[in-house]
């Protein structure tokens, strides 16, 4: 999964098709996890399985919910290179749920903060 960001406008895309040979268009860079200088116990996902259910929670101490500042989308990327994505707003938990069911090995979960940027950890999931 990459997540691009416009050089100029601060505008923040998710790349649903990569382009050819790599290179990103020009004015755009990709925006890599934990980069900033943001708390890492407010941004970095805590995940936990509870059956079927993957519980995020961002992160372990959770993160301010604000208009101005807040947890914008949580993306689930598993194994197999498929994505699910949670979006929120300001004045929800920061917290979402993803269905495991059917699902197994690595699960790398990142979240987006409008201010902070993108972080992301890495989880296994137990077969049940
Ligand atoms: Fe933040």
């Amino acid at each position: 999964m990459k997540i691009v960001k416009c050089n100029e406008c601060g505008a923040v895309f998710e790349m649903v098709v990569e382009p050819k040979g790599g290179q990103l268009p020009e004015g755009f860079h990709e925006v890599k996890a934990g980069t900033t200088d943001g708390a890492l116990e407010k941004h970095v996902p805590v995940v936990e399985q509870n059956g079927h259910k993957l519980i995020v929670k961002v992160g372990s101490v959770p993160h301010p919910m604000l208009e101005e500042h807040y947890i914008t989308a949580v993306w689930a990327e598993f194994e197999d290179g498929t994505v699910e994505k949670k979006t929120l707003n300001p004045g929800q938990e920061p917290q979402v749920h993803f269905c495991v069911k059917h699902r197994s090995g690595k699960v790398t979960v990142y979240e987006y903060c409008n201010l902070h940027g993108l972080w992301k950890t890495e989880f296994t999931i137990s077969a049940e």
